[in-house]
C-alpha cells in the first residue's frame, strides 16, 4: 500500500519519517525516492533483516538521509530520544515479510521444512514456537490457538499436539503441519485456506507478544509523533487491527487524535492482483492535534 502511505503521510519538505517495521525497507526507500529532502529513521527488530537493510542503506549512499536501529518499535521513546529524531510521521506495516517466509529458516512457513523458531529476535527473546508446542498445557494451546489464530478446531488440534508429543517432540514445521491434518475433519483439508495457517498465526503472534507490542508501539508513536503530525498503521489480521481501533478511537475521544480518513483503507484490486499477500491488508489514520 505505498501509494497510500505516499498520499496520506501528508510529507512536507524536511519531514522526519519514522518507519517503525523497515524490512527491506520497501515503504523507505519509496518516500526518499519521491521527497529527497526528508529524513527517515527505521527501525527493525530481526537482526539478520536488520542487516541486510543497513548494508542496502550503505550501498544506495543514502547514508546522510536515512539511519537503521535494531530494536522493538515497542521501544519507540528512548529510540526517538536517543537519536534526536522527533517525528512527524509514522509509518507501521506490521507482521512478517516475505522474507521471513521464504529466507529466514525460522519456520514461519508451513510450506517449507524448517525447525519451529518464529523469534523475530533471537537475542532478547529465549520461548520458540517448538517450547509453547511442547512446554504449554492443552488448555494453554487451546487459549492461544482461539485467541491468537481464532482457530475454530482449537481443542481438536492442542489435543492432536499433546498426543503426539509424548511420543515425540515436535520440533519442525512439517512435524506440526502432519499433527494439524491428523486432528481436524476432513472437509477442512480441502478449504481454499490451509489447514495450518491459523495455527501458525497464532505460535507467531504468541512467541512474538505481537498483540501488546502493537498497542505499546502505537501509544507511544501518538505520545511521539509532533502535532499535526500522522501515524499511518497497516495490519494484516482482524486481531490487530482491532487494537489499532480502539486505541485510535479512545485517544480521539480524548482529543489527542483526530480522524484523516474514517474507518478503513484497503488495498486497491490492482496491488491485490501483482501481491495477493496484500488482500487483508487493511491501513488506519489518524492526526495528532
Ligand atoms: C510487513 S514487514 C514491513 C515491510 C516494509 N514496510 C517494506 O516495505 O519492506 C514487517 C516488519 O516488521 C518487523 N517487526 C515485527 N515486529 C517488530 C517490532 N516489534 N519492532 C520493529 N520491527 C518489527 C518484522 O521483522 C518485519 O521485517
Amino acid at each position: 500500500m505505498f501509494n497510500e502511505v505516499e498520499e496520506y503521510l501528508n510529507i512536507k519538505p524536511g519531514f522526519k519519517i519514522i518507519d517503525a517495521t523497515l524490512n527491506g525497507g520497501g515503504h523507505s526507500f519509496g518516500l526518499l525516492e519521491k521527497f529527497p529532502d526528508i529524513k527517515i529513521l527505521g527501525i527493525e527488530w530481526d537482526p539478520d533483516i536488520f542487516q541486510e537493510a543497513g548494508s542496502k542503506i550503505y550501498n544506495s549512499g543514502l547514508t546522510d538521509k536515512m539511519v537503521a536501529v535494531n530494536d522493538s518499535y515497542v521501544n519507540l521513546k528512548n529510540i526517538v530520544e536517543k537519536n534526536d529524531f522527533r517525528p512527524d510521521g509514522i509509518i507501521f506495516d506490521l507482521g512478517v515479510s516475505s522474507l521471513h517466509y521464504e529466507k529466514s529458516g525460522k519456520g514461519f512457513s508451513f510450506m517449507r521444512d524448517e525447525l519451529l523458531d518464529m523469534r523475530f529476535n533471537p537475542k532478547v527473546n529465549s520461548t520458540t514456537a517448538a517450547n509453547v508446542v511442547n512446554s504449554s498445557s492443552q488448555e494453554e494451546l487451546i487459549k492461544v490457538l482461539t485467541d491468537y489464530g481464532e482457530e475454530k478446531f482449537a481443542k481438536e488440534i492442542s489435543e492432536g499436539v499433546v498426543l503426539s508429543r509424548k511420543i515425540n517432540p515436535i520440533t519442525t514445521t512439517v512435524e506440526l503441519v502432519e499433527c494439524i491434518k491428523r486432528s481436524v475433519p476432513s472437509w477442512y483439508l480441502k478449504r481454499k485456506i490451509h489447514p495450518a495457517t491459523k495455527t501458525f498465526q497464532a505460535l507467531r503472534i504468541a512467541v512474538n507478544n505481537e498483540l501488546e507490542n502493537v498497542e505499546r508501539g502505537v501509544l507511544a508513536a501518538i505520545d511521539v509523533v509532533n502535532p499535526g503530525g500522522r501515524i499511518i498503521v497497516i495490519s494484516f489480521h482482524g486481531l490487530e487491527d482491532k487494537v489499532v481501533r480502539e486505541i485510535f478511537k479512545e485517544k480521539t475521544k480524548e482529543g489527542i487524535l483526530k480522524r484523516v480518513v474514517s474507518g478503513t483503507i484497503k488495498p486497491k484490486w490492482e496491488e491485490v492482483k501483482n501481491n495477493p499477500r496484500a488482500r487483508s491488508a487493511k491501513m488506519k489514520i489518524c492526526e495528532k492535534i
